[in-house]
């Protein structure tokens, strides 16, 4: 019950703690450290301390190592998705489907340990540039701060641990309040792995001493943090000179255009407004379909929607569950009412019932309203009605993020102006925007962040570029 640190491969007795309690039954669940300045302190120093250690890791090791923690995951399967159903509220089929993920984020990892490679550089072609043979290679910054979210607690640790092991970085990590046991329990299977002691550490605790403590920290050369869009402009505020990679989510849109199958669409938008509770930054929490197609999606996505099975996250068959904690389903039902009061009308859903929010479509929404320009990270989603597809691009470019978007078309040269002009960090065609795989870069505009994520792309912003440069004299 009463858990404890991982810091330079022990497991460490903290002196304050928390009670850890379940989202849906509310019962406690643990008791978790609470890790002070110091405690953070004595974690960066152990992962500052084996930074030597990774970095003379060979390629061929690294990736072994990351290789070895898929294995485990793959043999921990069930145990590792039950903890993330009872911490987070996460339905298990989600769950499971999160840890399916998670084992394939770290075997990608292993595959980019294995090929990061710098360039040769074409010296004489420079006019000064004769008799000298130039190239990069692609070096560890060191330590990494990486503070993660609660609603993908084993698989967005993944996306912040798999490349730094793969780029023979350390890690100090400072999992989500609500998710401490999934990265406790990461840390169980990473002690089973020959990664060396210190070069992975978790520090629970809170945002205000873990977190601020690693972001002032000199010898972090990296924060990667995916969280609120506060939180992580105060991350960049607070960084100085660090490499700061920011996920901060969004309220993706998603076009639906004439002549389509919306018996193929609508499982899909379901799917992508409230698994999860709708806690997914590339949740579909906007839908603008064309004006003949509009009635009939209403009708299907909301006969759908009412199917969906409500209860307890540790079922095989619930779709929902609790969010997180009830303050979050709180402000859910006031953005809800504040948008009714403004002339939404709700289709279904729009209040809690035995301790769930339930799912929710509303329509005729205006876009100034925060069910439509703030992220609502809870199962809300709009549907409004548009003349044309350009009505579509200009409304979900209405907004202060950009992370991921999607249109359904029939038509290419539909698909190909959408792909141009919609304001995002990937535009998803003929799917929703909430379709993610691990190895493909992740990543947002505006207030949706900075960086890429994907494994590859992870790992780019971990390295440092060396040139080197012989002359042959
Ligand atoms: C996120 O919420 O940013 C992650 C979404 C995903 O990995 O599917």
């Amino acid at each position: 019950m009463k858990k404890q640190l991982y810091v330079n491969g022990e497991w460490k007795t903290a002196n304050k703690f928390a009670d850890l309690h379940s989202p849906y039954t509310k019962e406690l669940i643990a008791e978790i450290p609470q890790a002070s300045r110091e405690e953070v302190q004595e974690a960066i120093d152990a992962a500052y301390f084996a930074n030597a250690k990774m970095a003379a890791l060979t390629a061929f090791e690294r990736a072994s190592i990351l290789e070895q923690l898929a294995q485990l995951l793959i043999e921990n399967r069930t145990k590792a998705a039950s903890i993330i159903s009872l911490e987070a509220a996460k339905p298990l089929k989600y769950a499971l489907n999160e840890i399916d993920r998670t084992i394939e984020t770290y075997k990608f990892a292993a595959e980019e340990a294995k090929r990061l490679t710098g360039e040769m550089i074409p010296m004489d072609a420079a006019r000064n540039g004769a008799g000298r043979f130039g190239y990069t290679i692609e070096q560890p910054l060191g330590v990494i701060g990486a503070i993660t979210p609660f609603n993908f607690p084993q698989n967005l640790v993944a996306h912040k641990v798999g490349p730094a092991i793969a780029s023979g970085n350390t890690i100090v990590l400072k999992p989500a309040s609500q998710t401490p046991l999934s990265a406790l329990f990461l840390a169980e299977l990473i002690d089973q792995t020959a990664l060396p002691k210190g070069a992975f550490t978790v520090v629970t605790g809170s945002g205000k001493i873990v977190g601020d403590a690693l972001v002032e920290s000199s010898k972090i050369k990296m924060i990667t943090f995916t969280g609120s869009p506060s939180v992580g402009i105060g991350i960049r505020e607070k960084a100085g000179l660090k490499k700061v990679a920011l996920e901060l989510g969004s309220n993706a849109g998603l076009i639906i255009d004439r002549n389509v199958d919306l018996n193929d669409i609508v499982p899909k938008c379901v799917m992508g407004a409230f698994s999860n509770q709708g806690q997914v930054c590339i949740s579909l929490q906007r839908a603008y379909v064309v004006d003949e197609l509009f009635d009939e999606f209403i009708d299907k996505f909301s006969a759908l929607t009412k199917e969906l099975i409500i209860g307890d996250p540790l079922e095989q068959n619930t779709d929902i569950s609790a969010m997180i904690h009830p303050n979050e389903q709180e402000r859910a039902l006031n953005w809800v009412q504040e948008a009714v009061q403004n002339g939404a009308e709700i289709v279904t859903g729009g209040q809690i019932e035995n301790g769930v929010f339930m799912p929710t479509i509303l329509t005729n929404v205006a876009s100034n309203l925060k069910v439509s320009c703030q992220e609502v990270f809870a199962p809300i989603v709009i549907v409004n009605r548009i003349a044309s597809i350009e009505e579509g691009i200009l409304a979900i470019n209405d907004s202060n993020f950009g992370l991921q978007a999607g249109i359904f078309t029939k038509d290419i040269q539909t698909a190909f102006t959408a792909s141009k002009q919609l304001e995002v960090g990937g535009v998803i065609i003929n799917d929703i925007p909430t379709y993610r795989v691990d190895q493909m870069p992740y990543g947002g505009v505006k207030q949706s962040g900075t960086g890429k994520e994907g494994l590859k792309y992870a790992i780019h912003e971990m390295t440092e570029t060396k040139l080197v440069v012989w002359n042959q004299q």
